[in-house]
């Protein structure tokens, strides 16, 4: 049976350890990330280890028009996707006004349009052949705004929206939709969002077994699923019941250096 995964930001982090995940499922990966000799480091452990294949597309993501392109390259070598993992993604501290704009603009390009065109045309080709999995890997940032944040909260919740409306439009198509949402996990986010030292960073989650824990729900069928049990228990009956200064200054508090 195809078993076939498309992951994005397979080269390090919790896209990585879903590739794994995958593969010792025996199913096939394409693995796509800027760096390119990570991924194909990963693909030749995969195919080692693993009796699959394993395809590498590097694309910066970001990029305009990415999705587009990345869809046309992976139909170009004949690949049908009946797995997407939408997974790369970076925040960045700091007052939005005071950030470099085209940093905040380029994770709005990756975290947000890309995810969008790539649900687009792959939930399209799902819904079409009559069945399909989507992955979604929101944040619970994506539950509140998020102060020294504000994009990357903002990011994440337009994940958290669009992957349960997509759910509702294609599970009748037979094409399931989840939205991963975990807390701080350790792998290179913290470095490249520069949060290190703030109390976001303090849970040491393993992104092993975070990627276990999302493929696990989207396998199935969940709609939204956090990784954590009294995180979940927060972000569900907590936060939505906080005023929402409160709400503001508690976040600000957690994202202080
Ligand atoms: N770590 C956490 O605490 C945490 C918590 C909640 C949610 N998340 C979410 O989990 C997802 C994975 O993050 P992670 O923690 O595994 O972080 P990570 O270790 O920094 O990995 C991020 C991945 O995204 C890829 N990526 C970044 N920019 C890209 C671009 N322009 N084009 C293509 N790929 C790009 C990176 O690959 P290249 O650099 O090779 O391009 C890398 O493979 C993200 O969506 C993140 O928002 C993380």
């Amino acid at each position: 049976m195809p078993n076939t995964a498309l992951i994005t930001g397979a080269s390090a982090g919790i896209g990585k350890e879903l590739a794994r995940y995958h593969a010792a499922q025996g199913g096939d990966v394409i693995l796509t990330a800027r760096r390119e000799e990570s991924l194909n480091e990963l693909a030749a452990e995969l195919e080692n280890n693993h009796r699959i294949k394993a395809h590498v597309i590097a694309s910066d993501l970001a990029a305009s028009g990415a999705g587009e392109k990345l869809y046309n390259d992976v139909k170009a070598v004949g690949l049908d996707v009946d797995i997407l993992i939408n997974n790369a993604g970076f925040g960045g501290h700091g007052i939005h006004t005071e950030r470099d704009l085209s940093a905040e603009l380029s994770m709005i390009d990756l975290n947000v349009k890309t995810l969008a065109a790539l649900t687009h045309r792959f939930g399209g080709d799902m819904a079409a052949r009559g069945g399909g999995r989507i992955l979604n890997v929101g944040s619970t940032a994506g539950f509140m705004p998020g102060p020294q944040q504000a994009v990357y909260f903002a990011t994440k919740a337009f994940v958290n929206s669009f992957s349960q409306a997509i759910d509702h439009e294609l599970r009748p198509k037979g094409v399931t939709c989840t939205v991963l949402a975990p807390g701080y996990v350790e792998t290179e986010f913290a470095e490249v969002a520069n949060l290190e030292g703030t109390d976001l960073t303090k849970s040491e989650r393993s992104a092993a077994s975070v990627a276990k824990h999302g493929y696990d729900a989207m396998m199935a069928g969940k709609l939204v699923t956090i990784n954590e049990f009294g995180l979940g228990v927060l972000m569900n009956w907590v936060v939505p019941m906080l005023p929402r200064r409160m709400a503001l200054k508690m976040v600000d508090r957690m994202q202080s250096k």
